[in-house]
């Protein structure tokens, strides 16, 4: 295998994702410690939003401006690269997380076992299924009284709409939790709580040996054989490929606080979670072990002090070898350009690299060069897709509200647009200027940014909005009439597509009624 063939299959790029409090930035902590990333638990603070600050976006801003830091970990692990890519604790900035998915290869959810599935969760795993990225599920605080774990394995294919594969199975729960049977290797894995120790594991693989009974006692020793019989007969035994497709999640059962599962979790994810995959762009199929580099930005970091206009623009390498210095083509603006500090993030510390390869997240230094979803090569002509747009969940009309400062306040919609704060929709009948945004933080993020980086004062104006609707049809006349007859609903996103916005879920399901050719979309990229 060459050189750079074996560096890219050591990686795992992925993401952690859960509905608030399941138990994200806990588990994030023990696989870095896993990884000797850091040596303390309680060292990572990630981009966890506190309760108490939910009302005052500036403690946000400040916390997520120290976040950068801890953007994607990266480690080394029995002779793996992973790369953890955060992603923002705080559901108003759930766009940030819809983009951060685009440049994951898996995804591992974490579900709080008292609480089953929750709202956000939900949410995302829609994002995952839509790209078919393959998904594991960690079912956390077993050290807690939760759900039934049938119950759970059921509500988890219900409301995530995907088949589950259990890997571990828990010994009863709550104070009295045991440990779990661990299915994937076969053994019995014992509890003890402790927040730095890695599981305790007894030598015992068959669980019909009579042993179990001297482990966990006579009671729960048949109940497990019993449960883990009726698991063989229910679930399918775990098919990679099954799982690559995205298709079927294997779950594990823990308890990130306690340390316990999450080595197994970790020891069973580089074994089967996928590589770097290949990515769709327009042109072709580009396959990660190509040897050119290429690569797409799919997020923005702003830096909030206004004397230094400067962000980080973070690449996914998605083929070959990036290097320090090197000439690069920025597609969108036809120019080379060569990165002399580019930043790479290992452990918590952000350090200059020489070299990354696909699979790799890498910080740049920009002034204002980059957008999200630019492609940069190496010569090539590429724009990779894959970085839609949803739609958002509430909307209000921009206005200026200092008419000597209009210039300023256009330059800071647009780069601020660039940069994914939010979305901008231009209504086609009267010109208005409509941002649509997932949370009410995101209104105010963007005041206080046009105010203190662009000297700009905008005012907010309600509209009534339920969804923005991407629009096709191969029947034009039908599309034309359409646009005739709803001008006042249609709007252009921030590329020039048309954008239905529909005002009510009745209308939205009346326009589709009557308008059969047309098909309507919650998502730019279909
Ligand atoms: P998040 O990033 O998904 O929002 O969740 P986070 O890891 O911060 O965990 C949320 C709360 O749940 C934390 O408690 C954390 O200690 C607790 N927790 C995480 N894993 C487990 C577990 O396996 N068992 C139990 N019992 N609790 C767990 P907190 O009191 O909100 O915060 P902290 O003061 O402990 O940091």
């Amino acid at each position: 295998m060459s050189e750079l063939k074996k560096e890219i299959h050591k990686r795992r790029t992925f993401a952690i994702i859960s509905h608030p409090d399941a138990g994200k930035t806990t588990l994030t902590e023990k696989l870095l410690l896993f990884g000797g990333a850091i040596h303390v638990a309680g060292a990572v603070k990630s981009n966890k939003i506190k309760k108490s600050a939910t009302s005052d976006w500036m403690e946000i801003e400040k916390q997520r401006g120290i976040s950068v830091a801890t953007s994607v970990m990266g480690f080394e692990y029995n002779d793996h690269k992973i790369n953890i890519l955060d992603t923002p604790g705080h559901q108003d900035f759930a766009e940030d997380t819809y983009r951060t998915l685009t440049a994951v290869d898996s995804v591992i959810i974490v579900v709080d076992s008292a609480k089953g599935v929750e709202a956000q969760t939900r949410k995302l795993m829609e994002v995952c299924r839509m790209r078919h990225t393959p998904v594991m599920i960690f079912l956390n605080k077993m050290d807690r009284d939760g759900k039934d774990p049938f119950e759970l394995l059921d509500e988890l294919e219900d409301e995530l709409k995907i088949n589950v594969c259990p890997l571990s199975w828990p010994i009863d729960s709550g104070q009295r939790f045991k440990g779990v049977y661990n299915i994937f290797e076969k053994r019995l894995d014992l509890y003890t709580p402790s927040k730095q120790t890695i599981t305790e594991s007894v030598g015992l693989k068959d669980i019909n040996s009579p042993d179990l009974e001297k482990y966990i006692g006579g009671s729960l020793a048949s109940k497990l054989r019993g449960d883990i019989e009726l698991i063989e007969e229910v679930y399918p035994h775990l098919d990679i490929d099954t799982y690559l497709k995205g298709e079927v999640a294997p779950v594990f059962f823990g308890s990130a606080l306690n340390n316990f599962g999450v080595k197994e979790l970790l020891d069973c994810f580089i074994q089967i979670a996928p590589y770097p995959r290949p990515v769709e762009a327009i042109e072709r199929v580009v396959n990660p072990e190509e040897e050119t580099f290429s690569g797409f930005i799919f997020k923005i970091h702003a830096n909030m002090d206004p004397n230094h206009r400067s962000c980080i623009a973070f690449v996914k390498i998605c083929s070959g070898k990036f290097e320090r210095n090197v000439n690069y083509k920025h597609v969108r603006l036809n120019r080379m350009l060569k990165f002399s500090s580019p930043t790479a993030f290992m452990a918590q510390k952000k350090e200059t690299v020489d070299e990354a390869y696909a699979g790799d997240i890498v910080g740049l230094p920009d002034t204002g060069n980059f957008k999200i979803g630019d492609t940069l090569t190496a010569g090539e002509n590429l724009h990779f897709k894959g970085l839609p747009s949803f739609s958002p969940e509430m909307f209000k009309y921009i206005e200026n509200a200092d008419p000597m400062k209009s210039k300023q306040l256009q330059k800071g919609i647009d780069q601020l647009m660039d940069e994914g704060v939010a979305q901008l929709f231009t209504n086609q009948f009267n010109g208005r200027k409509i941002i649509g945004t997932v949370g009410q933080l995101q209104f105010e993020v963007i005041e206080y940014r046009l105010l203190h980086e662009y000297g700009a004062q905008c005012r907010w104006e309600p509209i009534s909005l339920f969804k923005a609707c991407w629009i096709e049809s191969d029947n034009a006349d039908q599309l034309a009439d359409f646009k005739k007859r709803k001008s006042q609903y249609m709007a252009k996103d921030k590329d020039g597509r048309d954008v239905f916005l529909a005002d009510s879920n009745y209308v939205l399901m009346m326009a589709q009624q009557d308008f059969k050719d047309i098909k309507f979309h919650f998502t730019s990229e279909f």
